[in-house]
């Protein structure tokens, strides 16, 4: 059968997550090549240790998404190695739940500037590479918290996730001369360190009420993912693909 990512060079952020790890190695079966950008080092070279049969097509980068420079640093790096860049992925992301009233300022700033200013720092240096080659494809992962609220998400993170749909809808419609598409996947809750790091009684409120009655695989992300990137979905723009056993009805 054919790949369906031949010769792609794909940027993902947030690269070590155990997201973005399904989905490279999707990705890396479909035929990209992956520029890794996460702030954790360790787990970014534990993925790649991880590959070995696909070494050669893994740049790993360590960088923080909420420094512009570093960031900046990041795409131009990732053009050199990698002589275009086709497709933007960001994962990168970050969970503070607590209730308003005990939500300090630093709680607030910190979950935004991750979840929704580092989204804006990568396309804002991802995109003069696609427009320049008129062809990109950017998806972004938002969220169940961002599209109806959920308990357990805390009023920070929903606040990050809907921020993302908008930068998601708002960039589909100013990238589209340039068929640049921008889509987002909304994830409900999935079997992951996220998941995991919280309390017993979050975890519970979560899980609650899904209809398909369980939790979701990073897998079952990974593949919307691949599809939005792909050129399978080239006349959708603007979308965000809810993903979560059917909560979002
Ligand atoms: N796990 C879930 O249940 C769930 C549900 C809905 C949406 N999501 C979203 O999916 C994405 C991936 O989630 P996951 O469960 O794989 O999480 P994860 O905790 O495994 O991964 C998050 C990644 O982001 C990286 N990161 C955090 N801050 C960073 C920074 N400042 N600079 C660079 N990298 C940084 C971390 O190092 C980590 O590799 C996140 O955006 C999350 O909000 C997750």
């Amino acid at each position: 059968m054919a790949l369906r990512l031949p010769g792609k060079k794909a940027v993902i952020v947030g690269g070590a997550s155990d997201m973005a790890q399904a989905a490279n190695r999707i990705f890396l079966e479909e035929g990209a090549d992956l520029f890794l950008i996460d702030f954790n080092e360790t787990a970014l070279r534990e993925f790649k240790e991880s590959e070995p049969e696909y070494a050669g097509r893994i740049h790993l980068y360590p960088a923080d998404v909420t420094s512009p420079e570093q960031i900046e640093k990041a795409f131009q790096t990732a053009e050199e190695v990698m002589g275009r860049i086709d497709i933007l992925v960001n994962i990168a992301g970050i969970i503070r739940h607590h209730p308003i009233t005990e939500m300090s300022y630093e709680d607030w700033n910190a979950v935004l500037r991750v979840n929704l200013t580092g989204y804006f720092h990568t396309c804002k240096n991802a995109v003069p590479y696609m427009k320049a080659q008129r062809y990109g494809r950017i998806v972004n992962i938002a969220s169940i918290g961002g599209r109806t609220g959920r308990p357990g998400c805390g009023c920070n993170y929903s606040a990050s996730k809907a921020g993302v749909v908008g930068l998601t809808q708002a960039l589909a419609k100013e990238l589209a001369p340039w068929s640049i598409t921008v889509n987002a996947v909304a994830p409900g809750p999935l079997k992951g360190k996220m998941f995991y790091s919280m309390t017993k009684e979050q975890q519970e409120k979560l899980e609650e009420g899904i209809p398909l009655g369980e939790l979701g695989d990073m897998d079952q992300i990974a593949y919307a993912i691949l599809f939005l990137a792909s050129d399978e979905a080239s006349y959708a723009t603007g979308e965000v693909f809810d993903i979560n056993g059917g909560l979002y009805i």
